[in-house]
């Protein structure tokens, strides 16, 4: 779609996004591969892979990152809370922040913002807590600011995060059920300021039932939804 980009943006189903910078930065966002549907079939990830970012603790955000992180070496970079459950899978390099914090990860600035969703994290021994939802707000040294929401709802906070960091491109959950559907995203679109819209967390299960021609129905002109499938890259 667009590889003259300085960032390019791979959608691999659901909320997992692999983003790599101009200057070879490689982030992994929310890896939900072995039991996610609508993983493209046959992808291989890239085999350096610098920094996988956790939005939250839910399965379908955290489910592929121990072993994507033994395999590539990848400092995983969450919540403090989340980040301590990781290291105990056996993660070597995390990275624990919280809300309003900056990293700087290679020629990336990555901003935890807020997000309004659960966040407990289940395994056989029950549910844990993990600390809150959150975002993040990517700031390349060359390239648009990035913004990927995690599960949440539309708030009005989200004019801070637009007025803050400027992120031309909003990566938004619009399934519905568990996050927002069209209907929020496009107030959430104003909110920001976004100029294009990546949508994400639909699709996967038919309960995910929002759809970008939808929420394009509803945004303001001059707005791009990006009608994308699992596998491409913008
Ligand atoms: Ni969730
Ligand atoms: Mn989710």
């Amino acid at each position: 779609m667009a590889s003259s980009k300085a960032v390019k943006i791979t959608w691999l189903g659901h909320a997992t996004v692999l983003v790599e910078t101009a200057k070879g930065t490689t982030v992994l966002i929310d890896p939900f591969i072995e039991h996610n549907p609508k993983y493209p079939k046959g992808f291989e990830l890239p085999e350096k892979i610098d920094y996988v970012l956790l939005t939250h603790g839910h399965g379908d955000h955290i489910g592929d990152t121990a072993p994507v992180a033994k395999k590539t070496g990848a400092t995983v970079v969450a919540m403090v809370e989340l980040a301590e459950f990781i290291a105990k899978q056996g993660v070597e390099k995390t990275i624990g922040m919280n809300l309003g914090g900056t990293v700087q990860l290679g020629d990336v600035a990555a901003t935890m913002v807020e997000a309004k969703h659960s966040a407990g994290a289940q395994d056989s021994a029950g549910t844990h807590y993990v600390g809150v939802a959150a975002g993040f707000v990517l700031t390349p040294s060359e390239g648009p600011a990035l913004y990927h929401a995690g599960d949440t709802t539309v708030f009005g906070d989200m004019r801070l995060i637009g007025e803050l960091y400027q992120p031309e491109i909003a990566m938004l959950p619009i399934g519905g059920h568990y996050t927002m559907g069209p209907r929020e995203a496009a107030v959430a679109v104003q909110l920001l300021g976004s100029r294009t819209v990546l949508p994400i967390h639909w699709g996967t299960w038919p309960v995910l039932a929002g759809t970008p021609k939808e929420l394009a129905g509803y945004v303001a002109p001059g707005v791009d939804v990006v009608e994308w499938e699992p596998g491409d890259v913008y």
